[in-house]
């Protein structure tokens, strides 16, 4: 299995990182605190994929997913959308700043790989 590792100090508070893994994209996200915030205070029985934010991060600041629309699989851009989080251009699917689908098409959360944080500054997918 191909992992890839990131090194997570070059990549600011508030800021997004996309990087490859196994030919898919992946999002790297340093939330802020009142993202951090935002993410938890959404009630679970709003959302069409039901997911606590806790079940979805290992760290708060840290959300880690494949760029890969649950509708169709296009590639949603980050910092859009009627949620502070990713919007999906080809039909219109809003992911929260969690990843959770909010609104448009797409039936599931955006996917969270397998990763580990092996030391403070360190990420490894896969
Ligand atoms: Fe993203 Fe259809 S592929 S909304």
């Amino acid at each position: 299995m191909a992992k890839v590792e990131v090194d997570l100090s070059a990549i600011p508070e508030g800021k997004n990182v996309l990087i490859k893994w196994r030919g898919k994209p992946v999002f790297i996200r340093h939330r802020t605190q009142d993202e951090i915030k935002q993410a938890e205070s959404v009630k679970l029985e709003i959302l069409r994929d039901p997911q606590a934010d806790s079940d979805r991060v290992k760290k708060p600041e840290w959300l880690i997913m494949v760029g890969v629309c649950t509708h169709l699989g296009c590639v949603p851009i980050g910092e859009a959308g009627d949620y502070g989080g990713w919007f999906c251009p080809c039909h219109g699917s809003h992911y929260d700043i969690s990843g959770r689908i909010r609104k448009g098409p797409a039936p599931l959360n955006l996917e969270i790989p397998e990763y580990d944080f092996p030391e403070e500054q360190s990420l490894v997918i896969g």
